[in-house]
């Protein structure tokens, strides 16, 4: 991934006005004739919710995901329900997930009288760690909700030994339900995400990688039983019109997004490369700098394609939170995802967790710190970036003041 090839030393100290943490502007605007033109004529056909856009964009990303079906949903957090809806979870069942991930991923759980069941994340990857899960799987397991955090596959291998691939028929029946919000086609050797579960969510927010100008999700899945489930239950369970075989609950994917979303499907790998380029550009330039050695840098594995929601490195040291005012100062724009695990939630207090029940997951919502990534972002912004940090971490001892 480092670019040892390229001399960053010219893109050090570059005056900059000001760096965004993400600017959808720039991306519209190498788009803009296209998108506009595919809003318009949404408008025009009158046909709002559902239709042919929203077809198209289930059988284009079904394919990329090289599954069978994709049904179209009104958010990421909806896709999690109504997959979990779909495997029957309900009172009395337990579902594992990460604690170190967006609400969402557990918020649907509860929703259905079930019980959310903690585990904590492989240091690392920030992925949810399996061994952990092994620990915490009981009869009572209905499903497991790995999630692809920043944009990397979780260890779907290891969940599906002690799942699917588990010599127990009852393991087997387990549901795998893969978060992939932020990882819209990450590949584990080669299988993209939605290829190693039951079934898997995404989200088409407009900071995810694949993102609309408004809400949208989709449930992907090779499963044909699980796609018509999901299919009935995000519209009211309604089959044929006003007779409804199952409780479901409204959550359509509106033409408009569809229509935005098919016109930017194709253009999903050049802006993934250019987050990989931008990835690789931090790495060479943290390490021109010596910065490798204090602050940690994220990891890419060679069986794992990346596609970089997130760019998040650990700031040791209690520091993470003086840095981040540091940079607003500057006028860099950074984040925390996510800055308390799920376990310490007030809402999940009645589950009875102490912070300290997950160290991981404790360390990493201290150490944290998500930097410009988008695909547009400029070599000097990032020379900016880089520099600021620097700055700071010498000014405070952690490293030297290497100037290039
Ligand atoms: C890991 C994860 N899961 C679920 C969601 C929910 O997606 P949405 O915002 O589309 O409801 C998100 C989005 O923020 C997410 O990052």
């Amino acid at each position: 991934m480092m670019k040892k090839d390229m001399d960053f030393r010219q893109y050090f100290g570059v005056q900059v006005d000001h760096v965004p943490l993400l600017d959808l502007s720039r991306q519209y605007a190498t788009i803009k004739e296209d998108m506009d033109a595919a809003v318009r004529a949404v408008s025009d056909s009158g046909r709002f919710v559902l239709g042919p856009e929203v077809t198209r964009l289930e059988e284009a990303i079904a394919a990329s995901a090289k599954v069978g079906y994709g049904i179209g949903c009104a958010s990421g957090s909806d896709a999690l329900l109504l997959a979990l809806m779909a495997a029957g979870v309900g009172p009395g069942d337990e579902v594992i997930v990460p604690s170190f991930t967006f609400f969402a991923t557990a918020s649907c759980v509860p929703r259905l009288g079930a019980v959310p069941v903690f585990a904590d994340i492989d240091p690392v990857t920030f992925n949810i760690d399996p061994n952990c899960v092994e620990k915490l799987i009981t009869p009572k397991t209905k499903a497991i909700i790995p999630v692809h955090l920043y944009g990397q596959l979780a260890d779907m291998k290891s969940l599906r030994r002690m799942t699917k691939d588990h010599p127990d028929p009852q393991r087997q029946k387990i549901v795998l339900i893969e978060d992939a919000a932020q990882a819209i086609g990450a590949e584990l050797e080669s299988i993209p995400a939605g290829g190693w579960g039951d079934m898997a969510c995404l989200s088409f927010y407009p900071t995810k990688n694949l993102g609309g100008a408004g809400d949208g999700g989709m449930v992907i899945t090779n499963n044909e039983a699980f796609a018509n489930k999901v299919r009935l239950l995000r519209g009211h369970g309604m089959e044929p019109r006003y007779y409804h075989k199952v409780i479901g609950i409204n959550s359509r994917l509106d033409s408009w997004q569809a229509a935005i979303l098919n016109v930017k499907l194709p253009y999903l790998d050049s802006w993934v490369h250019m987050r990989q380029r931008n990835a690789g550009n931090y790495q060479g330039m943290f390490e021109e700098l010596g910065l490798d050695r204090v602050i940690g840098l994220p990891t890419a594995f060679d069986n794992r394609l990346h596609v970089w929601n997130q760019y998040v490195v650990r700031i040791p040291g209690g520091h993470r939170d003086g840095l981040r005012a540091a940079l607003n100062e500057k006028k860099i724009g950074t984040d925390i995802y996510y800055p308390m695990g799920l376990h310490q939630q007030e809402c999940f207090a009645y589950l009875g967790y102490k912070k300290e029940d997950l160290p991981e997951t404790l360390v990493a919502s201290q150490e944290v710190l998500a930097l410009p990534i988008f695909p547009e972002l400029r070599l000097e912004e990032q020379g900016a970036v880089v520099c600021a940090i620097r700055d700071y971490l010498a000014a405070n001892g952690v490293c030297e003041n290497k100037q290039i």
